[in-house]
């Protein structure tokens, strides 16, 4: 039986990895913290507590309190976001990590935490760019990034702290919303067809990145936990991805099911600027190698599920024969 601290807990993440953790490991105690309430009803067997992880008193204190093994470390402000206040989005993004790689460390427990496509930057290979390459971000996001990826390494490499991560790509879902990030179009397209039968893209056509439907988002967390330590080389910062996703790609596989559905263009140079900076496709043969990643969801099925589902929850006609 597992004790598990997830910070970030009320996010796009966090709001599913909770009962998906509940779920895999049963029986597990599971404490969800954030600095906002959650929105969905916790699944039974997680508590919420509220924390902030730029506080580096109270994360010991709940860890020690709590007899907590595993964190999930999410809480972060995400690349759109971070680029409107970057001492914020250092503070919350690296001292939180330090804090929690700190306790980690004196109180032995293995840690997740993710990184992103925005570790790399405009001199980094595009298309596919490989798991070890130049990492040279220009946004405050991107930079955090790195530094948290190298952070987690010093952390394994001196104290023999278990830190291990992913870069995340884009990440799609129907239950939280996103937390303010450059491929949040993915996730606004699906509401936008759905309610208005139109969307206007702040990205131009063309701009292509990789993106990951939320269920192999949180396998990818939970298997890379599960991994024997053995088998990892890389253990920290796996590229992974699913799909490579356009503004117009995505409306095209959305007007299998809603034909009348138009996409339309407004670009914010802000978010432009920075998707232009990020990879085409991650090559993610590290994680596969070493820990059999393979994700289940294309374009195709990802589309069919979130229509679904998401009209079931904004409570109108599914449009998926
Ligand atoms: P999100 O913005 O939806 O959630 C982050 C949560 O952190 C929010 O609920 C917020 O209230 C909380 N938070 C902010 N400041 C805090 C603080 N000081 N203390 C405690 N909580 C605080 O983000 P997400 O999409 O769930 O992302 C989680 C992690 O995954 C982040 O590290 C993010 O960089 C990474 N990631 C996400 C994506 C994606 O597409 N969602 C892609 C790549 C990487
Ligand atoms: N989806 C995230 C963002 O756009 C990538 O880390 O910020």
């Amino acid at each position: 039986m597992k004790r598990i601290l997830v910070t970030g807990a009320a996010g796009q993440i966090g709001t599913e990895l909770v009962p998906a953790l509940l779920d895999r490991y049963s029986g597990s105690r599971v404490i969800a913290t954030d600095i906002k309430e959650p929105t969905e009803a916790l699944a039974a067997g997680a508590r919420f507590e509220a924390l902030d992880c730029t506080d580096a008193g109270s994360c010991r204190r709940l860890i020690e309190e709590q007899g907590i093994d595993t964190v999930y470390h999410l809480a972060a402000v995400l690349s759109a976001t971070a680029e409107g206040m970057p001492q914020k989005a250092w503070s919350v993004n690296m001292d939180g990590l330090f804090h929690m790689l700190e306790a980690c460390r004196e109180f032995g427990c293995t840690l997740f935490t993710p990184s992103s496509i925005a570790a790399f930057g405009p001199g980094t290979p595009a298309d596919p760019t490989p798991q070890d390459t130049l990492q040279r971000p220009n946004t405050m996001y991107g930079v955090t990034k790195v530094a948290g990826e190298l952070l987690c390494d010093y952390y394994h490499a001196r104290y023999d702290v278990d830190a291990r991560g992913v870069r995340y790509p884009g990440l799609i879902s129907y239950m939280a919303p996103p937390g303010g990030g450059t491929t949040d179009y993915a996730v606004e397209i699906f509401h936008a067809a759905l309610m208005a039968g139109r969307y206007t893209s702040y990205l131009e056509p063309g701009t292509q990145l990789d993106m990951m439907y939320m269920p192999d988002a949180l396998r990818a967390a939970m298997e890379l936990m599960d991994a024997p330590a053995d088998a990892l080389k890389h253990r920290n910062a796996f590229n992974v991805t699913a799909m490579q996703l356009s503004p117009e790609r995505l409306a095209d596989a959305i007007r299998a099911h809603i034909p009348q559905f138009t996409l339309d263009f407004d670009v914010d140079p802000v978010r432009q600027r920075i998707a232009e900076s990020w990879p085409r496709r991650l090559d993610d043969t590290a994680a596969r190698e070493e820990w059999g990643w393979a994700p289940e969801y294309d374009l195709r099925t990802m589309v069919e599920d979130m229509l679904v589902r998401l009209a079931e929850r904004l409570g109108v006609t599914s449009p998926v024969a």
